[in-house]
Order: structure tokens, then C-alpha cells, then sequence
């Protein structure tokens, strides 16, 4: 089997932090979204995986290179605009050749990895295997009507009236016979091929397609508050390990990560949570399902369940810093210089709630 992972798409949800970088390079408990994708898709057996790439393409590039880092070989297919996900394949058709293969939207976390899907759907005579899972907000999403059977009856692309609370989750597989759905069907009202047409297109065409009900949690992470949430959850699942030192003054409990080089002063830092390369956190409190990414400072502030990226200084912050997701090389600071008043320098679609 082959692997495709989908890379495009402007993240508008995620501005301003998508202005300046790919969505699917946003770290979620310290690692890229789209490297946790290669993983899961390498850990299921797949060397052979394409990445559909737009706009950021060169810095996805610049990102994951050939591959080799994870023991797969890369190959990129630009995909001239984001013009849906059945676009996607239909592009992909040369790299796919007849072989089957999994998709995977580069966006998506999902528990646990995709082995057991992955052979299972090897071994099978299935044309299709989809991934569906319960969700509170069908809307927002493809969603799947099954039959009494468990059988897929119908599906449809973000309907007003759900059918169900089954969405699809990014993670499809197909065989040959998807070239033929996206090339019969037409763009649909946000002029994209949708991929659920094409597997609807496959169902009235009498190819099977097999409906895989995920049981665990899922995150398309699109906005601020799903990055939370993903972060939270890969937090929780991280094996904790201290590779940074720990001074005597300070309290760590044993749900926490200190990666390489970074120095814990004067702190108390409460898991599940991440500390990342050559951080600095002193005389600071670091609370459960937060992330540091490297070379970050946390002084004289106190911060939790929040993502911070590299390089940013929160320094002498008299209020607790919360829910937050702060850029690259930001810094928030306290300020001593008269008038007394909240200085914002803040990038386009930022947002900042203050006390
Ligand atoms: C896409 C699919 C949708 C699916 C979702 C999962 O939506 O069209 O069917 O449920 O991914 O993340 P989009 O992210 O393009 O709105």
C-alpha cells in the first residue's frame, strides 16, 4: 500500500499563527501535526507516501525533506489550487498507480495509530474502508447514514440536517476503482470535489466501501481551541521523560517532559505537560496540558493549558496566562514605562482577552 497525505489549505481559522506557517507544522504537544501523520502511517507498515502540497509548499519541504528521518520515502505532488480532496487524488494518480492506499489529512490527530485499520483494510476485498466517528457538530463535517446492517446507506458533505452524529474522519482508503468516482463527479457549492462524493459516487456504483466506527478521541484541528484539545489529549498519552535538569528548588511532578538542554529554576511545573529543547523556565508556574516549544522563557509568569512556539520570551506577566496559543519569537511582557496602560504590537486576526 501507499500512503497520501493532503498539505494544502491556507488554515484561515488558525490566523494569525497560519499567516507565517503551515497549519500542519503547528506542534501539538511538541511535534508537528503532519509528522505525527508520516509516523502513524510508516508504523503501519507504508514506506511509499505522497504529500499534496499548496501554498507552503517549500516549507513543507524545507520540513519533512525526503523522508529519511522516519525511514519512508517522500515525493511531493503540487496541487495548484486547494480545489478539494478528490482533487487531491485525482492529481495523485501517477504517484498511486493501481496500488491501494491509505489518505490522511495532514490536520488530523487521531488516538492511537492506524496499523490495525491499515491490515485490515490490506487483507480485505473492500474497494473502500472509511473511518467514522460520534461528534457533537455533524455540520461541520461529512457525515454517514448507515443502515440497520451497519452498512452505509448514504453520505453527504456538511448537511444543515445531519443524518446522523457520524462524521467522516480524515483518514480514507481506497483502490483503483476512486479514480473513476473523481473523475464523474462535479464541484460542489464551495467549488471543490468533495471526497464524499466520490464515495458516495462508489456506493451507487456498487463497489464496497466499508464504514470502521473510531471509538477513541479525533481532532481536525482547524482552530485555536481544537490545537488545545489535541494538545491535551497527546499530552496525556506522552511517556514523560526529564533530559534537561531540574534545579533543587524547584517541583516537577512525573506527568512532565523536559526535553534536552532545558533548565528548570525556581519553578513548579504540574503535567501532563511538555518543556521543550533549551527553554528557559525560572521562578514560574507551568500548569497541566501545556506545551513550550524549543528555546521559549517562561519567567516571573505563571501559564497553563496553552501552546507556546519557539523562541518566545512571557516574562514578569502579573496575571496567569490560560487557553492561550502565542506565535513564534512573540514576547509579552510586563511594562514599567509610564503611561500605565496594555501595549499591544499584534499581528493581524490576533485576539487577546484581558483581565
Ligand atoms: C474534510 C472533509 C469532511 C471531513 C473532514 C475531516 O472537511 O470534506 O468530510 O469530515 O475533512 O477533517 P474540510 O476540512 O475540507 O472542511
Amino acid at each position: 500500500m501507499k500512503g497520501l497525505i493532503l498539505s494544502g489549505g491556507k488554515g484561515t481559522r488558525l490566523y494569525p499563527l497560519t499567516y507565517t506557517r503551515a497549519k500542519q507544522l503547528i506542534p501539538v504537544a511538541n511535534e508537528p501535526v503532519l509528522f505525527r501523520v508520516i509516523r502513524a502511517i510508516r508504523d503501519a507498515g507504508i514506506g511509499e507516501i505522497g504529500i499534496v502540497v499548496g501554498d507552503t509548499a517549500p516549507e513543507i519541504k524545507e520540513a519533512v525533506k525526503d523522508g529519511e528521518r522516519w525511514g519512508v520515502r517522500i515525493n511531493y505532488i503540487p496541487q495548484g489550487a486547494p480545489l478539494g480532496l478528490a482533487h487531491a487524488v485525482k492529481i495523485s494518480q501517477d504517484f498511486l498507480g493501481d496500488e491501494r492506499f491509505v489518505m490522511f489529512l495532514g490536520d488530523n490527530v487521531i488516538q492511537g495509530g492506524i496499523s490495525p485499520l491499515i491490515s485490515q483494510f490490506a487483507d480485505s476485498q473492500w474497494n473502500s474502508q472509511i473511518v467514522l466517528t460520534k461528534v457533537p457538530n455533524p455540520q461541520q463535517f461529512g457525515v454517514a447514514e448507515l443502515d440497520g446492517d451497519g452498512r452505509i446507506k448514504r453520505l453527504v458533505e456538511k448537511p444543515k440536517e445531519p443524518p446522523s452524529d457520524l462524521a467522516l474522519v480524515g483518514i480514507y482508503m481506497f483502490d483503483a476503482h476512486v479514480f473513476e468516482a473523481v473523475n464523474a463527479i462535479k464541484a460542489s457549492w464551495r467549488n471543490e470535489l468533495e471526497i464524499t462524493d466520490a464515495i458516495q459516487w462508489l456506493i451507487e456504483h456498487g463497489h464496497s466501501v466499508h464504514p470502521y466506527i473510531h471509538r477513541g478521541w479525533w481532532i481536525d484541528t482547524g482552530k485555536p481551541m481544537d490545537m488545545l484539545s489535541a494538545n491535551a489529549h497527546v499530552l496525556e498519552e506522552l511517556t514523560p521523560a526529564i533530559e534537561g535538569t531540574v534545579d533543587a528548588d524547584s517541583k516537577v511532578d512525573r506527568r512532565v517532559t523536559v526535553q534536552k538542554g532545558a533548565t528548570i529554576i525556581n519553578s513548579t511545573v504540574r503535567g501532563p505537560t511538555i518543556i521543550g529543547e533549551n527553554c528557559r523556565i525560572e521562578n514560574a508556574y507551568v500548569g497541566p496540558f501545556t506545551s513550550i516549544y524549543h528555546d521559549a522563557v517562561i519567567e516571573n509568569s505563571e501559564i497553563e493549558n496553552s501552546i507556546v512556539l519557539e523562541f518566545s520570551r512571557i516574562v514578569g506577566v502579573p496575571a496567569r496566562i490560560q487557553d492561550s496559543l502565542i506565535g513564534r519569537n512573540a514576547v509579552v511582557t510586563r511594562s514599567d514605562v509610564k503611561p500605565t496602560a496594555i501595549k499591544l504590537n499584534l499581528g493581524d486576526y490576533g485576539q487577546v482577552g484581558v483581565l
